[in-house]
């Protein structure tokens, strides 16, 4: 039996549930007969609304526990709402609906921003996440269309990150003392700020096809006072052979893939391969030069051109590691 209580007078009104269908009259009641009925109605709502709280639960603990030997703490993780049968978890989805649309005038459906009303008691994080991932559920929705159709983006850098910058000068380049670093596209100037800053190259070179970008580094060339060993030239690296020719240090992150058609690829990478050709000089190349090369047509023989030499990615020791993009830098020594 359960016992409900109600604040619906001044009075206590105490209802018993069960068999009872019997809404009991306050005591000392004196209104009009009509005031009489509208508070019976408020009584009798008041009663479905409770006594559908008890059913559900009632119903759920049934489905859930009686005859199946469930302890109550596992069942509320999600990995045991997998053990369910499938009646028992869709007659518990059935109440639970049913008790969400009794509510129809609670806050829930106030709410003014969209909203997914997920039971963790049901479903936890990770039945959540799997049910996204397998498209049967949004964890966003379109802000134009309200589409729950969505997917996500893909980002990616065209900079190197100040990590895989004091990677590459603190552990993957040697002393560079008096030494001359070309970066080929060198976009915003991370790689010769860096290098500035962390190493003794007497020269750094950068190559930027794009004027933007060229006048972007030269105000912070100018602003900083790099202007001593710092040179930003606004070419196609392709008319530059002699500064190619030149360089102990090649610098090529992500150069071209995203800038020119597979056919100029080829033709840049083809050119890079003529003029990097100092015995000894060192390339370094985000990603690996056979999978820059194995989308393209390019006449570049890797074996006779250069070696690989090996990195050990776990020397970065510091707290912002992702060694997966420590991963994509390659360097390799010209032969
Ligand atoms: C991915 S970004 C490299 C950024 C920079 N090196 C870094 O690591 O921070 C590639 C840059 O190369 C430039 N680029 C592409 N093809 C080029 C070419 N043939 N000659 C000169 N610059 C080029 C693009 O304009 C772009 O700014």
């Amino acid at each position: 039996m359960y016992v409900l209580y109600s604040q619906a007078s001044t009075k206590e009104t105490k209802f018993t549930s069960g068999p009872c269908t019997q809404v009991l009259k306050p005591a000392c009641f004196n209104l009009s007969t009509s005031a009489y009925w509208l508070f019976q109605w408020n009584l009798v709502a008041q009663f479905t609304c409770r006594i559908s709280v008890v059913l559900f639960f009632g119903a759920f603990f049934c489905n859930c526990y009686i005859g199946k030997n469930m302890d109550l703490g596992d069942f509320g993780k999600g990995r045991m709402v997998g053990q369910l049968t499938c009646d028992s978890v869709i007659e518990v989805k059935r109440l639970g609906y049913a008790f969400l649309r009794f509510c129809s005038s609670s806050q829930i459906h106030q709410h003014p921003l969209p909203m997914i009303h997920v039971d963790a008691f049901l479903y936890d994080d990770d039945v959540v996440d799997s049910l996204c991932e397998e498209g049967k559920m949004s964890r966003s929705y379109c802000t134009e269309c309200g589409s729950y159709k969505t997917a996500s983006l893909e980002f990616i850098s065209h900079s190197f990150s100040l990590m895989e910058l004091k990677f590459l000068y603190q552990h993957v380049l040697p002393d560079l003392t008096g030494k001359v670093v070309v970066d080929v596209g060198s976009r915003l100037g991370a790689v010769l700020f860096a290098g500035y800053l962390y190493s003794s190259a007497s020269q750094l070179y950068g190559v930027e096809m794009n004027a933007d970008f060229c006048q972007l580094q030269e105000m912070m060339i100018t602003k900083y006072e790099f202007i001593d060993r710092i040179k930003v030239v606004h070419a196609d690296i392709c008319t530059q052979p002699s500064l190619l020719q030149k360089a102990d240090v090649v610098v090529m992150n992500n150069v071209f893939e995203y800038f020119l058609d597979r056919q100029e690829q080829a033709r840049a990478w083809e050119f890079i391969a003529c003029n990097v050709r100092r015995r000894g000089s060192l390339l370094v190349t985000v990603p690996s030069l056979e999978e820059s090369l194995s989308k393209l047509q390019a006449d570049v023989q890797l074996s006779q051109w250069v070696e690989e030499v090996q990195l050990n990615y776990d020397v970065y020791m510091e707290k912002d590691v992702d060694r997966e993009a420590l991963e994509q830098i390659h360097l390799y020594r010209i032969l």
